[in-house]
């Protein structure tokens, strides 16, 4: 077996969010969130957004796989499989229902005090995600989400009951999940979650550019805001960004492709992670907003505070890539994605749900956030969403999984060898959960089984993947074996 080019003390784990594993979510004081009120998709059927629950629909946030009461079982898998790490969320709702209290619910607090105690025990550490993809509706209706300036506050009043609360027991903080999203089209439904009074298929939701961008300077404000606050007041803890990464490939070497890429590169890619990690709007985003009528208000102070809130290390999930091409007609053959898609890459094949599959893509990614930077890098979700089928004896041979995954983590090789400062690893979905695009279980990404189905059937029943032998050897010998 070869030696591992892994440092040591490389953060091996996994990764989840709150509103997709959590369930229980009318418990304990627990307020309604966005997810909460949307009804589950596929591939080709939209997701809902129904304000109003209707009778008999299901809503796959409300049980999801229950990790409120299974967080015992799961995180004792976990610290089997040799985690070093876990990435999970916290539901804002949980601790403040509506998101305007004054104070923080006790009870969603001392559900995640039982958590980061669990992790602790086991010798795993907590990564920990404020914001994924969810808040309290309330806000909605209150302020339309983050397209409010007064989200800040609310958000901060929840940062800093999590930051003091679990001073000691969490160390590394990401603020809000691929933030980034915000940038594309489906950024209404991902960076907004919602908008007031919408009701309807999640994809009909329409697309209002300046209430998009002004919803991401709010939330890099805020973002901004928790790091300055950590900083001054816990200097042992480190707050990271969180940014989805796709390389966006020039189809051809024509430069108008090559152009196009680079812009694309800086709209999806670069924007987000340089203001949050470089402190300010790069000029190519000022020029297209200036071209494109966009107006962000902000307040005298933003700058100053974009500034100093710099974060410590960079974060990203990356599953595929996609190619551009400025010939409308190359344009139509597309490819699907998480969150959006692009123009096919001749060269890639792509999973069940479309999303290309691109393990080099990984090592590019890597050396062009390192060089870019130069900040310690975790990439914090990656994994292939797929079909499993249990055979009779309850054995699950996810080969396939294996085989992404390998071929992924040798890309990581690759670019720790081309210098990359890569300190974690935690691919997404280690335990089954539900599909953030299409609300489907059967979309499975764990190398834990969770007997759970698309119609809420299942007896919740936790079961090893071949994948979880696998992962385990590969931590134990710190990436060496990959086979
Ligand atoms: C990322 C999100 O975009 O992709 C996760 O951060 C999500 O929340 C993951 O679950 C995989 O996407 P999906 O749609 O297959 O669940």
């Amino acid at each position: 077996m070869a030696e591992s080019v892994f440092c040591d003390g490389f953060l091996w784990g996994g990764a989840t969010a709150a509103n997709q594993y959590e369930g229980a979510w009318d418990v304990d004081g627990k307020g309604v969130s966005i997810p909460d009120i949307c009804t589950g998709g596929s591939a080709t059927v939209s997701k809902r957004i129904t304000p109003e629950f209707e009778e008999g629909t299901l809503y796959p946030s409300h049980e999801a796989v229950d990790f409120y009461h299974h967080y015992e079982e799961d995180i004792a898998l976990f610290a089997e499989m040799g985690f070093k790490v876990f990435r999970m969320s916290v539901n804002w709702s949980r601790i403040f229902p509506t998101g305007m209290e004054e104070e923080p619910n006790e009870a969603g607090l001392a559900f995640y005090d039982r958590v980061f105690d669990c992790c602790r025990a086991h010798g795993i550490e907590p990564l920990v995600t404020i914001s994924h993809y969810e808040m309290p509706y309330a806000l909605v209706e209150r302020c339309n989400g983050w397209e409010g300036r007064e989200c800040i506050e609310h958000f901060m009043r929840y940062a800093r009951s999590l930051l003091d609360r679990f001073n000691g027991k969490v160390k590394y903080w990401l603020t809000f999940n691929e933030i980034n999203t915000g940038t594309r089209v489906p950024g209404m439904s991902s960076s907004l979650g919602t908008i007031k009074g919408y009701t309807g298929a999640r994809s009909d939701l329409p697309d209002l550019p300046a209430v998009r961008f002004q919803a991401l300077h709010h939330q890099f404000v805020a973002s901004a805001e928790v790091v300055c606050y950590a900083h001054a007041a816990y200097p042992d803890v480190l707050v990271g960004n969180m940014a989805l990464f796709a390389p966006m490939y020039p189809l051809t070497c024509d430069p108008h492709d090559m152009l196009l890429s680079q812009s694309e590169m800086h709209m999806l890619n670069w924007f987000c992670s340089d203001v949050q990690v470089r402190g300010s709007y790069p000029g190519y985003i000022k020029r297209y907003f200036s071209e494109n009528g966009i107006e962000i208000a902000m307040e005298p102070q933003d700058e100053q505070i974009l500034r100093e809130g710099t974060v410590d290390f960079f974060t990203f999930s990356y599953y595929m890539s996609c190619c551009v091409s400025a010939d409308p007609a190359k344009q139509a053959d597309k490819t699907g994605g998480n969150v959006f898609g692009g123009v096919r890459n001749p060269f890639l094949k792509a999973s069940e749900w479309g999303w290309q599959v691109d393990p080099e893509g990984l090592r590019w990614s890597l050396n062009e956030i390192w060089d870019r930077y130069q900040l310690p890098i975790m990439i914090v979700e990656n994994g292939l969403g797929a079909k499993d089928v249990v055979e009779e004896d309850g054995s699950i041979h996810d080969q396939y999984r294996i085989d992404y995954l390998r071929s992924h983590i040798q890309q990581m090789e690759e670019a720790v060898k081309d210098g990359v400062n890569l300190i974690g690893y935690t691919p997404w979905g280690c335990i089954d959960l539900v599909s953030a695009s299409t609300g489907e279980m059967r979309k499975r990404y764990g190398f834990i089984y969770v007997d759970k189905h698309d119609d809420g059937t299942g007896t919740l029943a936790r079961s090893r993947k071949d994948s979880f032998y696998w992962y385990k050897k590969v931590i134990e010998s710190n990436g060496a074996d990959l086979s």
